[in-house]
């Protein structure tokens, strides 16, 4: 996973509205909707108490993060809240205010768990099968065909999975021919690819890599589908302005993540507020 910087998500907050209502004109599904899908949760969601935690390990707090993170929490109706403490004390602070799911992130980790039960999901996880539900919408009703996954770290294996599961023919390539291979050996269905050839030829494709503007206007056409959530993003400006790319650095991966917690609470038969937590104590 490459570190976000303070500019990859400055607008994320204010904007997210407007991009959930093109979302909604141009897909047909709203964020949170795809995030479902993504995780298969149907469940009502009564809004858990969500704390998101600021860590300052490693190479420290990226501006504006957790409170992005919050927004984007709220915007799919969780109760969230950004502790005023962080690290430990923070875990401490979220437990003392009834937090019934918390959020935590390094520079390597973003994961949430669950105060009620052994619940807890991994962004790589939410964040591939978030893009893969995108991409298998964007492909609306045509039958499912040949999809191309680059990069076989956690998103993309997750994507794989996903889409394979879905009914895609699934090839996957790395750059780095062991990760191929392993992602291939593990995954249901899936094909790996040492030599992919032309990117032209693959009419969907999830860009689940660490590179920077790789896929260019000679890479795609028209009716090229492109689900990205590699940051930065792989497609260039000018594919962008030819094929149909959904990308966005944050906003999927984290309601994927809170509503893989709210459906696994579900099954646990866990409701908000449920005693043990959710109370301010
Ligand atoms: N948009 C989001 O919400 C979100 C959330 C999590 C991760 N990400 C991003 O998604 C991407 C994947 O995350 P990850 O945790 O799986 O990363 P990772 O580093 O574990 O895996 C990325 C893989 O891409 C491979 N790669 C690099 N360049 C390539 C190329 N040109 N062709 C094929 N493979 C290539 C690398 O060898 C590596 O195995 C990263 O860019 C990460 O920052 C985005």
């Amino acid at each position: 996973m490459s570190r976000l910087h303070e500019n990859d998500i400055i607008g994320i907050a204010g904007q997210l509205p407007q991009y959930d209502a093109a979302l909604k004109k141009s897909l047909g599904y709203t964020l949170e909707e795809i995030a479902r899908k993504a995780v298969g949760c149907r469940e009502h969601n009564p809004g858990f108490r969500t704390a998101v935690i600021p860590i300052t390990g490693g190479m420290g707090l990226i501006g504006g993060f957790s409170r992005t993170v919050s927004h984007i929490l709220n915007h799919c109706r969780a109760r969230a809240f950004v502790t005023d403490e962080p690290d430990v004390a923070g875990l401490q602070e979220a437990y003392k205010k009834g937090a019934e799911i918390i959020f935590l992130a390094d520079d390597f980790i973003c994961s949430a768990f669950s105060t009620h039960s052994c619940v807890f999901s991994d962004n790589g996880y939410a964040t591939g099968v978030g893009f893969a539900a995108a991409l298998e919408i964007m492909a609306g009703k045509a039958p499912p065909a040949e999809v191309l996954i680059l990069g076989a770290g956690p998103v993309g294996s997750a994507a794989a999975a996903y889409l394979s599961q879905a009914g895609f023919d699934v090839i996957i390539h790395d750059t780095d021919e062991e990760k191929t291979r392993c992602a291939a050996n593990k995954i249901a269905g899936v094909k790996a690819a040492g030599n992919i050839g032309d990117l032209k030829n693959y009419p969907y494709i999830v860009d689940a890599t660490t590179a920077s503007g790789f896929i260019n206007p000679e890479d795609v056409t028209a009716a090229t589908k492109i689900a990205a959530p590699g940051m930065p993003l792989g497609v260039t400006e000018e594919a962008l302005a030819i094929a149909c790319v959904f990308h966005n650095p944050l906003e999927l991966g984290i309601m994927a993540m809170y509503f893989d917690c709210v459906h696994q609470l579900a099954l646990l038969n866990i409701k908000s507020g449920t005693e043990g937590a959710g109370h301010e104590r």
